[in-house]
């Protein structure tokens, strides 16, 4: 059976909640494809926003971060189950940002993706590479191993249920975007190792996106690889640009 397509905007640390709604708006009329799962992934304060706007249609509204922890005093923290009640029903987890700028390392986001699991919630398991590494040959070693402490003791049903998405580090608000071939290479490995880790029936299930200065123009391309499901959008997912990044296929 064919994956469905998944595109995911991350809005990152961009809109008021009033310019949230604005932008949902904006979007509405453009971002219907039954081909395409649709995804919002909003900053937290405006969660509540999103899902009232984009009640009724085919976007569902994700997080941009989860707490490793249930409740209590973690000040700061947003939970699983505080994200699961608002009506989020995706999370990044790993995304460069957040191991770069706030040290998140490979156990504590495998702690975060066992939490999303509990709290019902699809992870959006970012990974990639640093421009150095890949000069260095590196690259499906460096997320390879990413993604093997990421994925530690979550079984094979969980996920078969995920996305995980590659982001080159060097192509993240770059407008440097990775070559179709360098991007469906690493998305091929890492369905390779998914079959060696679980098994084939769960690597054909996983859905792998492409993240790193998408647009619409290059959408096509980068979506008919054979292992690329879909993208995880930045800066063009603010814009119009994102509408058409949506219909690829049209
Ligand atoms: P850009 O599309 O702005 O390069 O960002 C990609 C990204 O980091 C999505 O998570």
């Amino acid at each position: 059976m064919a994956r469905r397509k998944i595109v995911a905007g991350n809005w990152k640390m961009n809109k008021t909640p009033s310019e949230a709604k604005a932008l949902v708006e904006m979007l509405a009329p453009l971002v219907k494809n039954d081909d395409v799962d649709v995804v919002y992934c909003v900053p937290a304060v405006d969660i509540t926003t999103v899902v009232e706007a984009v009640k009724g249609s085919n976007v569902a509204v994700g997080a941009e971060n989860i707490s490793d922890k249930d409740k209590g005093a973690f000040t700061g923290e947003i939970s699983g189950a505080m994200l699961a009640d608002a009506g989020v029903k995706y999370v990044i987890i790993g995304h460069s940002e957040r191991r770069e700028y706030y040290k998140e390392d490979d156990a504590f986001l495998n702690a975060k993706v066992k939490k999303a699991f509990e709290y019902g919630l699809i992870p959006i398991l970012c990974c990639g590479e640093s421009l150095e590494q890949r000069e260095l040959g590196q690259t499906i070693d460096w997320v390879r191993l990413q993604l093997k402490s990421d994925l530690k003791d979550i079984p094979a049903e969980q996920a078969a249920t995920m996305v995980i998405a590659y982001e080159p580090i060097w192509a993240i608000g770059t407008g440097k975007v990775a070559t179709t071939e360098q991007a469906q290479e690493v998305c091929k490995a890492i369905r390779d190792l998914i079959a060696e880790i679980y098994d084939t029936d769960t690597a054909e299930k996983i859905r792998i996106q492409y993240g790193g200065s998408v647009k619409g123009a290059s959408a096509p391309e980068i979506f008919a690889q054979p292992d690329i499901d879909g993208g995880l959008i930045g800066g063009a997912a603010l814009t119009e640009d994102f509408g058409k990044i949506v219909n690829y296929n049209k």
